[in-house]
């Protein structure tokens, strides 16, 4: 049974290690900032609540964000564990995702922290691009499509994140130093962590992640 957390900060290679975790260990993918964008996508109004604070490269508020999540932890695919994206993002959300699992009776198995040094995570999110249909990433020089602009998984049309402009993502460095940075301390305190290379390559990331997890 694995319940996981990735940590690390915008481009670190969250999103493009959780797929190969969730397929290897067959548990639930959950990336809150995905959900966040689909909930924009369909004009729900959750959706219009965050737009506002995703398109500037804030966090959305914490409640809105904690009460998506233990919606979603409550689905049955979590009863063997979870992979979390994005989430906790606060020492707030941290505190309050503690209590959630002590009263559920659960405890994470580990934190998964990718570290990558802020001069090569801008090049890698402004030539991201992400499937419209399908969500798969891509890198228009390191990881590119067979056919431009063609998803190889679906045929889907790739496109660039509304908040991957560089100047949203220069906020985004600068809020996850302050809000979400300090979680490695949180979580170095509760012993419940561990620390990656997200500098290497992404098959070099993911072998160090097996590493830590096990078969
Ligand atoms: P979110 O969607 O979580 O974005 P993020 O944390 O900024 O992270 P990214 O998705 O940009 O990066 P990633 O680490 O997934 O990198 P990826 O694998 O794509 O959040 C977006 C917004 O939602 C937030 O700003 C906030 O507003 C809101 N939100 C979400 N959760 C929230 C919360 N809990 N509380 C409040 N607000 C919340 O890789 C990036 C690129 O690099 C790709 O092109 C990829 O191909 C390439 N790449 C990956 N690995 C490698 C490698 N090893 N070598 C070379 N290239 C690589
Ligand atoms: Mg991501």
């Amino acid at each position: 049974m694995k319940r996981l957390v990735l940590l690390g900060p915008p481009g670190a290679g969250k999103g493009t290690q959780a797929v190969k975790i969730a397929a290897r260990y067959e548990i639930p993918y959950i990336s809150t900032g995905d959900i966040l964008r689909r909930n924009i996508k369909e004009g729900t109004a959750l959706g219009k609540k965050a737009q506002e604070y995703m398109d500037h490269g804030e966090l959305v508020p914490d409640d809105l964000v904690i009460a998506l999540v233990e919606d979603r932890l409550t689905w049955e695919d979590c009863n063997n564990g979870f992979l979390l994206d994005g989430f906790p993002r606060t020492i707030y959300q941290a505190e309050s995702f503690d209590k959630y699992l002590a009263q559920k009776d659960m405890k994470l198995s580990v934190v998964l922290n990718i570290r990558v040094p802020e001069e090569i995570l801008l090049p890698r999110i402004i030539g991201r691009r992400v499937c419209k249909t399908c969500g798969a990433t891509y890198h228009v020089s390191s990881m590119p499509p067979k056919a431009e602009g063609v998803c190889d998984l679906c045929g889907g049309e790739l496109h660039q994140r509304a908040d991957d402009a560089e100047e949203t993502v220069l906020n985004r460095f600068k809020v996850y130093q302050a809000q979400t940075a300090p979680l490695i301390d949180y979580y170095e305190t509760a012993d419940e962590i561990a620390h990656i290379d997200g500098a290497a390559s992404q098959d070099a990331v993911f072998d160090a992640i097996v590493d830590i997890l096990g078969a």
